[in-house]
């Protein structure tokens, strides 16, 4: 039996103040959550999370970080960086990341290997444009993003993996996923990650991503193969976000 797992992903927005709300507000709620729940938060405001949640059940994540140990890389976050700051878990491969700039699959692989190198659980975002979609193509461009990881870490790799499907079509849109939709591509996934180690296939979690809101989460969540959700819009109030993660 596969855990439950909600992940907030702010992306870029807080304040300390903001943090502090939302924070103060999930834990408020958090005494009748079975799910594991993850708060990935902007770089900046790791201290402060990691602070705000040490011996509560809320887990830090980060949203992304570089594939190198250190160096002349302005702007950029370490893995031993973040976890300095307590962190988890980590993004990888966020679409937004992809499209904006420029991660190529090969990329994203190598960021998975240094989180698991690192011992942080990769959050591994897929999921096929809306193009892509309606070209019948959403399983070759997932099977691919997926193939990439696998021919780098190996199957056995995804024991310590979280994959999140995430159709950039649904994300940040209000459009969802239906949840046969969204049951069907994890289904998929699950079947590919089986072609290489069916005990692996059946251990690993899969979230759904894109709009994922309080209305929706219950039956989203409810579909076999789907293990959760990472949320974006609807992570930032906590009345919000503690909804979808009682929805588990
Ligand atoms: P959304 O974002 O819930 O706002 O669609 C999800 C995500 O990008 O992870």
């Amino acid at each position: 039996m596969r855990q439950t797992i909600v992940a907030g992903n702010w992306k870029m927005n807080a304040s300390k103040e903001a943090v502090n709300t939302l924070v103060m507000g999930i834990l408020s709620g958090m005494a009748d959550v079975k799910s594991k729940v993850i708060i990935c938060a902007p770089s900046p405001y790791l201290s402060q999370a990691e602070a705000l949640t040490t011996h509560s059940q809320l887990h830090v994540g980060a949203q992304d970080l570089n594939v190198n140990a250190s160096g002349a890389f302005t702007g950029e976050v370490s893995a031993d960086m973040i976890k300095d700051f307590g962190v988890e878990y980590v993004i990888v491969g966020h679409s937004e990341r992809r499209s904006l700039y420029g991660e190529t699959n090969e990329i994203v692989a190598q960021k998975v290997q240094v989180a698991l190198d690192n011992d942080l659980t990769p959050l591994f975002c897929i999921g096929e444009t809306l193009a892509e979609r309606e070209s019948g193509n959403m399983e070759s461009v997932v099977s691919r993003q997926i193939q990439v990881v696998i021919d780098l870490v190996g199957i056995d790799a995804f024991k310590n993996i979280i994959v999140a499907y995430e159709p950039v079509w649904a994300i940040g849109t209000g459009v969802t996923a239906t949840p046969q939709q969204a049951q069907d591509a994890h289904a998929f996934i699950r079947s590919m990650l089986a072609e290489n180690n069916t005990d692996v296939a059946q251990a690993t979690p899969i979230l759904y991503g894109g709009s994922m809101n309080p209305v929706n989460a219950e039956e989203l969540i409810g579909c076999e193969d789907i293990d959760g959700g990472l949320i974006g819009g609807a992570s930032l109030k906590s009345d919000d976000f503690l909804h979808i993660c009682k929805a588990g």
